[in-house]
């Protein structure tokens, strides 16, 4: 029996960053993404007569030590649905690391629709989340399109996404800046358990968190989309106040990621639309609406040189 499912990236405007338990990412509190129409993994699961599974990422088998997160990964699935069988897996990122965009959400999420398809376990939308959660945090959101919020929950059974509105009607685009840098990437998980552990603002980002995930669902119903950007900005630059005021201090900014928060700013003082938002890496993504888009993105293009441009709607 063989499988395939697709999976489309997503973006959080209100971030996951901590988790509470961490052998089954249940997160401190709740945030809120939009799926994108772009970028995209095809996962294929077909069960083989092996003891072990064997893993292709972009046509390339994968070594044990490559491999390992999604061996282990398959190993709680296993144990979640009681059977015993291995499986090759196919996957297909079509996210260009080019693009800046975190391949593990839409992994994830193929990857839990794969398995589910090939070994029929029949999961719904909610289970298919959970399943997904248990891969990466924000792979549980990747399930639904649109706007979707992921209800921290406080065991594996109550955590789970679900949608805010999958078809929204509203004027949004995203253009993700990537920057090319060569800075040593701290994985996400590690920058959130320093986060938590040593940051003296978690407690703060937690009431935060709390009060703006209800302020952007009342922008996103009302499609106040002025709103919707400066509650992402401030969200954003909250969870990366973490981790500058962790201990010791660190930060995913490289110094052009400043400099685009800057023309952001300037953009936004000459009328234009844009808001940053920005997750685990120096890479901008850029909250526009139709209009604005092509104006912020000739006037970044001009101001810096060494950045590459890619937009994304709402998928
Ligand atoms: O799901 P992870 O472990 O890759 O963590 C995602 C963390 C952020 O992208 C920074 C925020 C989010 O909610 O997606």
């Amino acid at each position: 029996m063989t499988r395939t499912a697709r999976a489309y990236t997503n973006i959080a405007l209100i971030k996951y960053w901590g988790k509470k338990n961490k052998q089954l990412k249940l997160p401190y509190t709740n945030s809120l993404s939009l799926t994108l129409d772009r970028f995209y993994t095809d996962t294929k699961a077909s069960i083989v007569d092996s003891d072990q599974d064997i893993i292709y990422l972009n046509q390339q088998l994968l070594d044990d030590a490559h491999s390992k997160r999604i061996r282990n990964y398959l190993d709680i699935v296993r144990q979640f649905y009681s059977f015993s069988e291995h499986f090759q897996i196919d996957s297909v990122n079509h996210v260009p690391t080019s693009a800046g965009f975190a391949s593990s959400a839409s992994g994830f999420a193929a990857l839990a629709a794969a398995v589910n398809e090939t070994k029929q376990l029949n999961l719904n939308r909610r289970e298919l989340s959970i399943l997904a959660r248990n891969g990466s945090g924000s792979a549980s959101r990747s399930i639904y399109g649109g706007f979707v919020e992921w209800i921290a929950g406080n065991d594996n059974a109550s955590s789970f996404a679900q949608p805010i509105d999958e078809h929204p009607d509203i004027d949004l685009s995203i253009l993700s800046v990537v920057i090319d840098t060569q800075n040593k990437k701290i994985s996400s998980t590690v920058g959130m358990e320093n986060s938590v552990k040593s940051s003296p603002f978690y407690p703060n980002w937690v009431t935060l968190v709390t009060s703006e995930i209800e302020e952007i669902k009342q922008a996103i119903a009302k499609k106040d989309i002025q709103k919707i950007g400066e509650i992402s900005e401030h969200n954003a630059m909250s969870m990366h106040a973490l981790t500058l005021s962790a201990n010791p201090s660190f930060t995913y900014f490289a110094p052009e990621t400043i400099r685009i928060i800057q023309i952001i700013q300037e953009l936004r003082q000459k009328g234009i639309f844009a808001y940053a938002t920005i997750d685990a890496g120096p890479n901008v993504k850029i909250i526009c609406t139709k209009e604005s888009l092509p104006k912020v993105q000739t006037y970044i293009e001009q101001q810096l040189s060494n950045v590459t441009t890619v937009v994304a709607n709402i998928g």
